[in-house]
């Protein structure tokens, strides 16, 4: 780490006490904004810690949709964006147009969003899910049909084995997990034979049918902290390696080959985090008919899991 790194991140710590404010971080994030955050987790965790936070500004790490729930469910707080273009591609491929399209297709079906949505989206869905709480709210939500989106991939992986349910799959996918194939696993597994192929579900079906294990980011750190085994292949974006390093000492940690980077997550700058901390930019705001629709249906998974 050079000068400037540990000179911003002073910086960076200072400015955090003199603003009373809490630095949320996702698992993607680089790894020297990861080092400042006061929590670092995956979807469901920092939804959590944005909910319960004493803070009266909570600077998110992550992309728009993750910042966009903590002004939902902290509507009080001041919720800054380091870099308010980090948006995930995954979530623009849900509509509200094409939701009420698909409603009005399917009166009787319940909507399950992925937490991976717009708030717009959130807005207009019976419930919320994460990758760690998917399956859950999958069985616990009434009726017998459901739409879920927009991951067709954490959507099948769960409806593979879900009963009495019938699960129609929205055409979405996540562009980083969906690189993830049998062949960038199979390149790295004929030099490491020994090593257990952990995945993340948004990872296409044949990946997660051939995995030894799948789960969320919190779930593949805590997976691989308590396995006896001594290496794995981590099928998920890279970012997430810093803090199983640190839980999970002297394991070797490696990643498919092309390495899955997600772009958008990696906008997020040491530089950005102190410029939006001692500016107060870039504040997020979401419209408050959409707010409370959208808290109700996150509430709701909140109350089921
Ligand atoms: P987690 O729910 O495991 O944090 O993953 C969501 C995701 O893909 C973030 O981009
Ligand atoms: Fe979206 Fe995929 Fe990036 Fe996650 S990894 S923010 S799902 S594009």
């Amino acid at each position: 780490m050079n000068m400037e790194t540990r000179e911003l991140q002073r910086e960076i710590q200072r400015l955090k006490e003199e603003k009373n404010a809490i630095i949320l971080a996702h698992y993607y994030q680089r790894p020297e904004v990861q080092d400042i955050a006061d929590f670092v987790g995956d979807s469901l965790e920092l939804s959590y810690k944005a909910a319960t936070a004493p803070h009266s500004t909570i600077l998110f790490c992550g992309v728009t949709f993750m910042a966009e729930i903590a002004k939902i469910l902290a509507p009080d707080k001041k919720v800054l964006m380091p870099y308010p273009g980090a948006g995930c591609i995954l979530a623009d491929m849900a509509l509200p147009k094409e939701v009420e399209e698909a409603r009005e297709k399917h009166p009787g079906a319940k909507v399950v969003a992925y937490v991976n949505t717009h708030a717009q989206v959130k807005a207009l869905a019976d419930i919320i899910c994460t990758s760690a709480n998917a399956r859950e709210v999958m069985e616990k939500t009434p009726g017998e049909e459901i739409i879920f989106l927009p991951d067709k991939n954490l959507g099948a992986y769960h409806a593979r084995s879900l009963k009495g349910k019938k699960v129609i799959l929205w055409d979405g996918y996540c562009p980083v997990h969906q690189t993830i194939t049998l062949q960038s696993i199979e390149r790295v597994k004929t030099r490491h034979p020994q090593a257990l192929v952990v995945v993340h579900p948004e990872c296409p079906p044949e990946v997660t049918e051939k995995a030894d294990f799948v789960g969320s980011t919190s779930q593949l750190v805590r997976f691989i902290a308590q396995s006896q085994a001594k290496s794995f292949i981590v099928g998920t974006e890279e970012g997430t390696l810093h803090q199983i390093a640190k839980k999970a000492p002297g394991k070797e940690l490696l990643l498919p080959d092309p390495v899955p980077l997600c772009h958008q997550m990696k906008m997020t700058t040491l530089e950005r985090v102190y410029k939006a901390l001692q500016e107060d930019i870039y504040q997020v705001e979401v419209e408050e008919g959409i707010r409370k629709e959208a808290e109700r249906a996150i509430r709701r998974m909140m109350e089921l899991s």
